[in-house]
């Protein structure tokens, strides 16, 4: 089946470059802005009994979410064959408890709207901590690709003798895998989180490194103050300045500026989401 690629606003060029590593065909759309801020979209080419895929970074995906469902109910009545949303990073994914009285889990109300927008989401390192697999919340079908080998093939070609850290427990699963790909040692930090910016973190026991360069990986880094928390409590104990690793940079705010001053020695993520910290590409995953 024929297979076109169509690309949000801003994200044109992963979409060209999984266009032409795929030998697909380049959709042509248009999603803008009415002056009242409602959204607008149009599908400029023949999508009809074609395999549509439509590329999203979905960070702020409260700014998006209308245009991805209207492109897809347009997709829909153009006879689109089946449609696969790519998103890099997939939102929504922390909220997956009711921490207080009166909320949602919202990854699960995000997941039923997605999944009855597209028939198919392709996504990297999504947030999975009180929910083990993207099925439990997902009725689509769901592709998740790590980054925790391109991460690891990063370090071990930039940094010498890692350790690697995670500044909490949820970050095992990646810590774990970045930490074997690239045979290295591995720890990690305890942390209480008591609002949205404000978390606590503790060193169980000050990791013996040995010479060794530590390296901070998380999944996200979103207001930052867990990757600021981490370094400064590192280096309290007299450990080197700690170099950072996300897979997802959101980097709120001043979050970039934040953890550059708290005293990393580099701030480094995947291009899941674009941001200057950039250094690691995921298009190959994709
Ligand atoms: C949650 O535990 C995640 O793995 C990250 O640690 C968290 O999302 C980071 O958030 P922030 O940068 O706002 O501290």
């Amino acid at each position: 089946m024929e297979r076109i690629y169509f690309s949000f606003p801003g994200d044109e060029q992963l979409a060209d470059r999984l266009t032409s590593r795929n030998k697909a065909v380049r959709g042509v759309m248009e999603v803008r802005r009415f002056p009242d801020g409602e959204s607008y979209v149009r599908i400029d080419s023949d999508v009809c009994a074609k395999k549509v895929v439509l590329v999203c970074r979905l960070e702020k995906p409260d700014e998006k979410i209308m245009s991805i469902y209207f492109f897809s109910q347009i997709a829909k009545s153009l006879n689109a064959a089946t449609i696969t949303l790519v998103v890099p990073y997939l939102p929504y994914m922390r909220q997956d408890k009711l921490f207080n009285e009166g909320e949602g889990i919202t990854s699960v109300a995000f997941a039923q709207l997605l999944s009855s927008m597209v028939d198919e989401i392709v996504t990297i390192d999504p947030h999975l901590h009180r929910f083990h697999t993207l099925k439990e919340l997902y009725s689509i079908t769901t592709i998740v690709i790590t980054a925790t080998k391109s991460i690891a093939d990063w370090i071990n070609e930039n940094v010498n003798n890692p350790f690697i850290i995670g500044p909490d427990n949820e970050s095992e699963q990646w810590v774990k895998q970045v930490a074997q790909k690239c045979k290295a040692p591995y720890n990690f930090l305890n942390k209480t989180r008591h609002g949205d910016k404000c978390v606590e973190i503790v060193i169980p026991e000050k990791p013996d490194l040995n010479g060794k360069t530590p390296v901070l990986v998380d999944d996200i880094i979103s207001s930052g103050k867990t990757m600021v928390e981490a370094v400064k409590q590192l280096k309290n104990t007299g450990i080197d300045a700690p170099l950072c690793i996300g897979v997802h940079g959101i980097f709120s705010g001043n979050a970039y500026e934040e953890l550059k001053n708290a005293g990393a020695s580099d701030v480094i993520t995947t291009n899941t989401i674009q941001h200057p910290s950039n250094r690691i590409d995921i298009t190959d995953l994709l």
